[in-house]
Order: C-alpha cells, then structure tokens, then sequence
C-alpha cells in the first residue's frame, strides 16, 4: 500500500533536487536507502527486546489507543481503507463509522496523506515495542463520538466525513488531544530509550497538529469559529482549568501554538484525555464517546 509507505530519503531527495532544476539521484542515493532500510529492522527488534517496567508497557498502551482512533480516521477519510486492510490483519474491537473525504484540495489530500502514514507508523511501531503485552484495537464508534461532539460543540450535524472543513476540525479535535497526551505522560516514563521515542512521537503530533490549525487558522472565521466551538467543548471536559486555546487571531498574532507563557505546549493527565475522548467530565468513568467499551488497557478510567 504506496500510501502508508514512508517516503524515502532517495525520494525526498529527487523531488527536492526535482524543484531545483536538477537532476534525479538515483543511483547517488540507492546505496543510502539500501543502507536506511536496513538500520530501520533492527532498531524496532531492539526495542521490542528490552525489558520494558510495567508502567512503561501501561502507558505505550494508553497511547496506543489514541494512535488506533487517530489511524482509523484518517485511514477510513484519506485513504478509504480500514486498520484490518492495512494491517492485513484482524487489529482487535470493531469500528463503526467514517468514511472516503472527497478533498477538493490536493494539498489538503497531500497533507493528510501524509499524516495517515505516520499515524499507521505509530500504531505499528507502539504495537512492535510492547510486543505480546500490546493492546488489541478498543471499540471505536466515530458516529457516536461526533454525534456527541456535535451536541456539547453547539455545531448541529457535524460530520467530519462530509467536507474537508469538517474533517480539519476533527483532526484538530484528535492531534490536540494527542500532543497534550504525550506531553502528560512523559514524566512518568521510566526507560530513556521509550522516552526518546515518545518524544518523537510528540514532535510528530506537534507537527500534525501545526499543520491542521495552521490551514484552519488561514482559512478564516467560518472555520476557526467553529475551532472556538471544539475547543471549548474540550475545557468544559477536561477540569476546571482553562488550558486549551483554538487557532484564532489575538490582536496581530495568531494563536495557531496553545502554549504557556514560557512558549511550552501544555499537557493533560491520562484522566482529562479520557474526559475528553469519553465525552464525559465526571471522574470515574471507564467509556463513552469514541470509545464505548472504553480504552484497553490498565489505564482506562477517568
Ligand atoms: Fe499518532
Ligand atoms: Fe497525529
């Protein structure tokens, strides 16, 4: 499947070598790609081989969670398949809803090709880390989740599968919540080496979500008004305190960065994501929204 495939350096190379008016590098670059391709098995072999401490295992799952609702919606919208055909495999709980976005710009498709990409990376990488001890897929119910975001948004109808300023919204709904979750987590994971990684895993987040407010935020009021609506849906979930900030303008400056004032995005605790992807702000609840037999996993309740 070319579209999950990760682009290579040889690729990347050529098209940038394309723009400048030379020529391809394909035979310069063949020995480079052989070489990555062959480093990139045994740094995932290693991984998996570690002794990893429970808690570590616990929270790779927590976010694996997230990776599998953020890789079937952009699989099911971008690509029109499913995790179980990517995966050529049968990934756990059943999904219901989402469905083929027809982008009318081929710079959104682009984009969010690329996104789906890594997100499928990262259900396959967290998956491979966490070895037999890896969550299967939890049940994942698009139509309940946005039929909820649509009520406690104040956005009647909203379908992220119907257009592409929907579909923005809901990326940015998903990507906020996982840099946040990443961010959360951070201080307590124990190995250095998963820390590393979720560290790249956040940047690549941080990217995702850069990019999706950043078109949200350009392409005016009607879509970052109703970024304001699913941002404030998220902090009347996720406690008392006001944290989340939506992609609009304050005085001459955009706000596409929700940071603090030390310029540092904030993070929520594994309790406040699950208010948010649950669709409930009360404590002690262990599904609901996206996911209506819960998360998998130790870390589950709210
Ligand atoms: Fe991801
Ligand atoms: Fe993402």
């Amino acid at each position: 499947m070319s579209d999950l495939t990760p682009l290579t350096d040889r690729e990347i190379d050529d098209s940038r070598r394309s723009l400048l008016g030379l020529g391809s590098a394909k035979a310069a670059l063949a020995a480079v790609g052989a070489i990555a391709a062959s480093a990139a098995l045994p740094i995932g072999a290693a991984a998996e081989a570690q002794s990893l401490h429970s808690s570590d295992t616990d929270i790779l799952n927590f976010a694996l969670n997230l990776e599998y609702l953020e890789t079937e919606y952009y699989l099911r919208a971008v690509v029109g398949t499913t995790g179980d055909e990517a995966f050529r495999t049968n990934l756990g709980g059943a999904v219901r809803g989402g469905r083929k976005v027809a982008f009318a710009n081929p710079v959104h498709d682009g984009l969010f090709r690329n996104i789906t990409a890594n997100e499928y990376k990262h259900v396959n990488f967290l998956r491979s880390i966490n070895g037999s001890a890896s969550i299967q897929r939890p049940v994942i119910d698009f139509d309940a989740g946005f039929a909820g975001v649509a009520q406690a948004a104040g956005l009647p109808d909203f379908d992220p599968f119907a257009n592409e300023m929907n579909f923005f919204l809901g990326a940015m709904l998903f990507e906020d919540v996982g840099v946040t979750a990443y961010k959360g987590s951070a201080r307590n994971i124990r190995n250095k080496q998963i820390l590393e990684s979720a560290a790249g895993i956040l940047a690549s987040e941080g990217y995702h979500m850069g990019a999706v407010r950043s078109v949200i935020y350009k392409m005016g009021d009607d879509w970052r008004r109703r970024a304001v609506n699913i941002s404030e849906m998220r902090d009347r979930l996720d406690g008392p305190q006001d944290l989340d900030q939506p992609p609009v303008q304050i005085g001459d400056r955009s706000n596409v960065v929700p940071a603090n004032q030390n310029g540092i995005a904030f993070g929520r605790t594994p309790q406040h994501v699950l208010n948010i992807v649950y669709g409930n702000p009360a404590q002690g609840i262990v599904a609901g929204g996206f996911f209506p037999e819960g998360f998998n996993g130790r870390i589950r309740s709210t």
